[in-house]
């Protein structure tokens, strides 16, 4: 696990918002209600469905899915990491509701339920995790019955706006080496995060056995002014608990020296100005 940050429940409660403004956590949190509700109306879930979240962490789908059922269906929170189902126990004792939910600790990869149970599997950045996402999605295809439904999120990191893209190599010491190494670590095929796009998903549905799977790609772009206490975060904070942050990708090709100065020249150049970000994300709505 990463130092700066011990598990999953704190990563989604703290590091994935580090170095944004107020107004970019409201932001963040509006985005990420209607991403739920988006995967919510795909998922149309009844009241007595049986729905699955796999790697539900703080339980951003499964909450308003038991919200939906009011208490009357089955939601299955599900996670790898147990630090996650006993934050969403510990919110649901709390809430005094204790019908209509169970808990599994188990991997995506060997969802710990019998073949063809459930109505609905809902996920949302979870396969972004996961080098080899096809054991996870023919897991999802065991677990539903025949007519179930998969909807799920995932953004497309390798489309992201690169630093080099938003930088002018006349203000930053060896752009075009930071370039270089830019593009091969989000070329990477062992990296998790960035080693799938919406056609290599397309793909994994279909050998999973989803017929005619849907894949929509949504752009998403966003413009702030740069700050500059975020330039460090970007590059401090780990993706995930268990995964390198850019500044120790970066150690893996220049000594420290080179990468504190590229971070200061980074810095010195994004701050005060207006950036443009893009990136595309995807939508899943597969029926087995
Ligand atoms: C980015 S978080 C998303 C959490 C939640 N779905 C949401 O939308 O807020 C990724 C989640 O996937 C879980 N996870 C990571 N690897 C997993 C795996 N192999 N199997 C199941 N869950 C996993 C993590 O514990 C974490 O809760």
């Amino acid at each position: 696990m990463s130092e700066i940050c011990k598990n999953w429940t704190e990563w989604l409660k703290k590091n994935r918002f580090a170095g944004q403004t107020p107004e970019m956590v409201e932001q963040t949190t509006r985005w990420l209600e209607a991403v739920r509700d988006v995967i919510l109306v795909y998922a149309e879930i009844k009241p007595y469905d049986v729905v699955l979240d796999i790697g539900t962490g703080t339980g951003l789908l499964a909450f308003k899915a038991l919200e939906m059922q009011d208490c009357k269906g089955k939601v299955i929170f599900s996670d790898k990491f147990q630090d996650c189902l006993d934050d969403c126990k510990k919110i649901l004792d709390d809430a005094g509701i204790t019908t209509g939910y169970e808990m599994i600790q188990c991997p995506c990869e060997h969802i710990a339920l019998p073949e063809s149970t459930v109505h609905k599997a809902l996920m949302r950045s979870v396969l972004v995790h996961i080098v080899n996402k096809q054991p996870a999605i023919s897991e999802v295809y065991r677990v539903l019955k025949p007519g179930g439904k998969f909807c799920a999120f995932e953004p497309i990191i390798r489309s992201n706006t690169r630093y080099w893209e938003i930088l002018d190599p006349v203000y930053i010491e060896k752009y075009e080496d930071f370039k270089k190494v830019e593009n091969e670590l989000m070329e990477n095929p062992l990296d998790s995060l960035c080693n799938f796009d919406e056609s290599t998903l397309k793909t994994n549905l279909e050998i999973a056995g989803f017929s005619i799977p849907e894949v929509r790609v949504q752009a998403v772009q966003s413009k702030y002014v740069v700050q500059s206490n975020m330039v460090k975060e970007w590059f401090v904070n780990p993706p995930s608990p268990d995964q390198p942050s850019t500044r120790e990708r970066f150690l893996k090709y220049f000594d420290e020296q080179t990468v504190d100065k590229y971070m200061q020249d980074v810095q010195n150049y994004l701050t005060g100005r207006e950036i443009q970000l893009k990136s595309n994300a995807v939508f899943i709505n597969a029926t087995k």
